[in-house]
């Protein structure tokens, strides 16, 4: 992880950028590749980690962050979100029941595997629907109170879990970790 400090020089630039990136999802129009890129070697995971400061995000807020040409996704979930998302039984994931975890793809899907911290009070997600790659709508959107992908119509749950709609898979939550009030990517 130390390579990312030597990125620490570019962050200004990298979160302006970021903010121009949200912009974007909101005017629902951008269209991202969704490429498996996110188990790069080593070498080149180093070189592509990134670390966001996440002090300021409040409870019920989303922060999108652009990493790899990609929206991530970084929310600090209510506690009504987090009872919402773990009430959801494995038997009620009709579409995917694996967790997309790029940390461990052996995981199912319960939220538990999803969430960064064991409280669940972080969900960190690709912001690429599954479908074919349009950003999902947030802040409680569609009819499971998660996003929803206006492309096509896909909904997804407070765990980022896809319910309803052509997309086949959960959201993904990349490789990340904490380092005090940082989030590294990468
Ligand atoms: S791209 Fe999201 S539903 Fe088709």
């Amino acid at each position: 992880m130390s390579h990312a400090e030597d990125h620490e020089g570019t962050r200004r630039d990298f979160l302006y950028y970021a903010t121009a990136g949200a912009g974007a999802v909101t005017a629902g129009a951008a269209v991202w590749p969704l490429v498996d890129q996110m188990n790069p070697s080593a070498d080149v995971s180093a070189l592509s980690s990134i670390r966001v400061d996440i002090s300021g995000v409040e409870v019920g807020t989303q922060l999108t962050v652009k990493w790899l040409g990609k929206p991530v996704f970084i929310r600090r979930r209510t506690a009504e979100e987090i009872e919402a998302a773990r009430a959801v039984s494995l038997d009620d994931l009709e579409i995917d029941k694996m967790a997309q975890n790029r940390n461990d793809m052996t995981l199912d899907a319960s939220d538990e595997n999803r969430a960064l911290d064991e409280a669940g009070e972080w969900l960190v997600m690709i912001g690429v629907c599954t479908h074919l790659g349009c950003v999902p709508i947030g802040d409680g959107a569609g009819d499971f109170g998660g996003w929803f992908c206006p492309c096509h119509g896909s909904h997804y749950d407070t765990s980022g879990r896809i319910r309803k709609g052509p997309a086949p898979e959960n959201l993904w939550v990349p490789v990340a970790a904490f380092e005090g009030d940082e989030l590294v990517l990468g």
